[in-house]
């Protein structure tokens, strides 16, 4: 009895595809729920430790949750029971899978109409800096649990004399499924290194910082073996044999609070001890080492995706602003007018933690409340749920563009107050 019981709560719920060693998502399903209060989105909240998220909880929704096998009917009774609405969204998630997979064309050269390895991006980012070297360096600024470079490239005019510059920090890629983040991180860069010529001002008064995958081993293993991995692939230990640590939930600022889990099989688990990921820790040493030093931090922007929001701090508490949140909100609005000039894209703005349920250790808050950086916003681009993380490589160029578009508002904003 005890070894059926164990069986049952211990059967993984995804199945390894022995062949291909991948995994497969055969009979899961997306959920669409609809919370109607903040009683019902607290509820929701609650499973988000256990169950695959795919957007966080929000009053009205919609918030996507991903769930297969005898786990169906344990989120179906659950939500009727409770009264929250929801409907069945994606109902063939593994033949979208298995499309994508087909598409997936082996190439080293780079562009924005496929997306590619951690390789090829890193070995792109090292060739573009050697065909640039005015403008642009490529720095290592640490390496993942499996032995990958996270990669940066410092890109502006370099200034001799004088104040120092304004410091505008990009990151994508910290969660591995989000790929369109690491793609429109290198399309920026690849804008600003090619055409500098048109953004003098820009580059004169700012250096840009850019980790296009922060998450690299994540952003491997989910081209690879698991396209839905969030996490990274770090070792805690796992009785279970769980693998990673939501890096969003492990820096150093109200570090396992709300929106976080313990539990080292979840896909918000905190990790042991903040920075315990050789990934989060790459980018608080190097953030803090140069500062004040070689730059003055403006600007922390971090790429995720879905949802199309632009969120502020806090994120780790409901109703909680920062004192400058006026601001924040105002230009942030600013840039979702720009984004949305260039093809209608709708976006929300809003402090993450009050038009979302509270998640607690991420990488926003920490910029924010480290003091390092004062216009501190994470972008969730593209698109709502239609295609989800599974977004078509034919959206990476518009999404691109129009996310620049908002981008640049923070820079000029930032030359403009100098
Ligand atoms: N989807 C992102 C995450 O779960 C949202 C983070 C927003 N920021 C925050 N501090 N809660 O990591
Ligand atoms: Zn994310």
């Amino acid at each position: 009895m005890w070894i059926i019981l164990v069986a049952f709560f211990c059967l993984p719920l995804k199945f390894v595809d022995v062949q291909a060693g991948l995994i497969s998502y055969d009979g899961h399903e997306v959920i669409r729920t609809y919370p109607a209060d903040q009683e019902q989105m607290q509820m929701l909240g609650k499973l988000r430790e256990n169950f695959d998220f795919w957007s966080e909880p929000k009053i009205g929704g919609p918030t996507d949750i991903r769930v297969g096998g005898n786990r169906k009917t344990m989120l179906r009774n659950f939500l009727k029971q409770k009264g929250i609405k929801y409907d069945v969204y994606i109902s063939d998630l593994q033949d979208r899978i298995s499309r994508e997979r087909e598409q997936l064309k082996r190439s080293n050269t780079m562009d924005w109409t496929s997306y590619h390895s951690a390789s090829d991006i890193n070995m792109w980012l090292e060739s573009l800096a050697f065909n640039y070297p005015d403008i642009a360096t490529v720095y290592d600024i640490g390496t993942s649990t499996e032995g990958r470079p996270i990669r940066l490239i410092h890109i502006g005019i370099p200034r001799t004399s004088g104040p120092l510059k304004q410091g505008y920090w990009i990151d994508g890629g910290m969660h591995a499924r989000e790929w369109v983040g690491p793609a429109v991180a290198t399309w920026v860069i690849n804008e600003l290194v090619t055409n500098s010529d048109q953004y003098q001002d820009m580059l004169t008064e700012i250096d840009f910082y850019i980790v296009p995958i922060v998450n690299v081993d994540g952003y491997e293993y989910s081209r690879t073996k698991d396209r839905l991995w969030r996490k990274t692939r770090s070792n805690h230990k796992s009785r279970a044999g769980c693998l990673g640590v939501d890096p969003n939930r492990n820096f150093d600022y109200f570090w396992g609070g709300e929106g976080t889990s313990s539990d080292k099989c979840s896909e918000i688990y905190k990790g042991p001890t903040p920075f315990s990921e050789p990934e989060t820790a790459a980018m608080r040493d190097y953030i803090t080492k140069i500062s004040g030093k070689t730059v003055n931090w403006v600007t922390y922007i971090a790429l995720h995706s879905y949802a199309q929001m632009i969120l502020t701090p806090w994120g780790y508490e409901t109703n909680l602003y920062p004192e400058d949140y006026a601001e924040l909100k105002q230009v942030a609005d600013e840039a979702a007018s720009a984004l949305t000039a260039c093809y209608g894209t709708h976006y929300d703005v809003g402090a993450a933690g009050t038009i979302l349920y509270p998640a607690a250790g991420a990488s926003d808050d920490w910029s924010k409340g480290s003091g390092y950086f004062r216009l501190v916003y994470t972008f969730e681009v593209r698109d709502t749920g239609r295609y989800g993380f599974l977004l078509p490589a034919d959206q990476i160029i518009p999404t691109a563009i129009e996310t620049w578009a908002a981008l640049k508002v923070f820079g000029r904003h930032m030359t403009e107050k100098k």
